[in-house]
């Protein structure tokens, strides 16, 4: 373990933030409060999509364990907190205010201000109303709508406080990972509902900026991950590939914000399945954004497979080392989306990494976990972000994805991503040495200034 972290804030642009990303549905217990069900909860309890069927009714107890949490995030002199706000929460049944709901986010924004941390809330980081989810969730026009009302209910509460607002989280793994794959709730395989959900979750956002906007809201963003595509081989049919996977995952939701139009190798396959009279949704889906989120993890290959349906691929595993989740280690990725983000799309426009991060199987032993492989992950991925800087992306702060251990949907509570390490028995935190490295990173100058 090395003492002297290979970066600090220092060698950062003044005012760049730093900071680390969570979850309501993975860290604070959907069983208490009076959430309402969503559709994590069955997803869950259908056997085969999650390991173990487990769930988030207590997760790692957020609910009440929350002001320790934002200790934590402040010990390690953190500048702000991405959270999200459950809409089952905050509408057990899609439409009706819980009021335990709103005080609960209204405490934990306040707790936040108290311990000097910049609240970046996101609004759906998916848990989707089941009673929304009985009327088709995502393929369904009508939820676009109902998603900007929650974003309104609670923005009137929240909306003086927070210093930023993200309308969406991931919309690649809303539509494609959980209506194409099937691999998330509401765990579809239809390409029909694939393009409804792809086009929806985009008019969702457009709906909630338009609302939030003109009630003066500021700092709308949204937060899109990218996965780097590269060609398995040289070949021209591999290089289509691949860069149908770039249309899929990356080019569609930015362009069809920053461009209001979708790409044409996606469009090849998907469009006899679009929502009738979709053109009219791009003015909406296209407004401004304030800034823009890049969630970013590891790159794939991708091979043409003529004998598969359309779009015709198959990953083809990489010769880098792996996180727990299997995912290759690739930090240039991450200076890749930047950049490109900056050159192809939003120009100077602020904008964050909102999580980046990797899984491991950290043991605890006694007190002390040692996560050097974390440490060396986020350094390099801190270094590729200051790459990106001096290449020109205007990037403003980095979230590390996550400050506690959590339940990692799919995987359950079996993949680690923390900082701080949870039992999940006891729910007892202890902070990784990647944590105490982070913290020592993050130290201000002795006049507690930035610099
Ligand atoms: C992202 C999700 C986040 C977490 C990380 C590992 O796709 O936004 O909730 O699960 O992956």
């Amino acid at each position: 373990m090395s003492l002297t972290p290979p970066l600090s804030r220092f060698d950062f642009p003044p005012g760049f933030l730093f900071g680390a990303a969570t979850a309501a549905y993975q860290i604070e217990g959907a069983g208490f409060g009076g959430c309402g069900p969503c559709h994590w909860d069955t997803f869950a309890a259908t056997p085969g999509n999650v390991v173990r069927c487990e769930d988030g009714a207590r997760a790692c107890d957020h609910y009440h364990q929350w002001p320790a949490d934002l200790d934590l995030l402040a010990a390690a002199n953190m500048d702000a907190y991405r959270f999200s706000t459950s809409w089952a929460r905050v509408m057990p049944d899609g439409v009706t205010v819980n009021p335990e709901g709103m005080d609960f986010y209204d405490r934990l924004v306040d707790g936040m201000l108290a311990r000097g941390l910049r609240p970046f809330q996101t609004l759906y980081h998916w848990e989707m109303p089941s009673a929304l989810a009985d009327k088709g969730g995502w393929t369904n026009r009508d939820t676009a709508a109902r998603f900007a009302d929650f974003a309104q209910k609670i923005t009137e509460r929240l909306g003086d406080r927070v210093a930023s607002i993200a309308t969406i989280n991931e919309p690649w793994c809303v539509a494609w990972l959980s209506h194409f794959i099937g691999a998330h709730a509401p765990g579809l395989r239809d390409i029909r509902a694939t393009a409804r959900a792809m086009h929806h979750i985009l008019l969702a956002h457009g709906m909630a900026v338009e609302r939030l906007r003109d009630a003066g809201q500021k700092n709308l963003g949204i937060v899109l991950n990218f996965d780097y595509a590269q060609p398995a081989t040289d070949s021209a049919a591999d290089k289509q590939a691949a860069a149908r996977w770039d249309g899929i995952f990356n080019r569609w939701y930015i362009e069809g914000i920053t461009k209001q139009t979708y790409p044409d190798t996606v469009m090849e396959g998907l469009a006899p399945h679009m929502p009738e009279g979709w053109q009219d949704d791009m003015p909406l889906i296209g407004q401004e954004l304030d800034w823009l989120g890049v969630n970013y993890y590891t790159r794939h290959l991708h091979a043409h497979d003529p004998a598969a349906a359309w779009p015709h691929l198959r990953d083809v595993p990489g010769p880098l080392p792996k996180t727990q989740m299997g995912w290759e280690i690739y930090p240039d990725g991450l200076q890749h989306f930047l950049t490109r983000m900056a050159r192809d799309y939003v120009g100077d426009l602020p904008i964050y990494v909102t999580e980046n991060g990797m899984a491991n199987a950290d043991q605890i032993t006694g007190t002390t976990v040692t996560d050097q492989v974390r440490e060396d992950f986020l350094f390099a991925h801190l270094a590729a972000t200051k790459r990106a800087i001096a290449d020109g992306a205007n990037v403003q702060g980095f979230f590390y994805w996550s400050l506690l251990d959590n339940y990692e949907w799919a995987e359950g509570y079996e993949k680690r991503f923390g900082l701080v390490h949870v039992d999940f028995e006891s729910l007892q935190r202890t902070p990784k040495s990647s944590y105490h490295a982070l913290a020592r990173a993050l130290a201000r100058n002795d006049q507690g200034h930035l610099r």
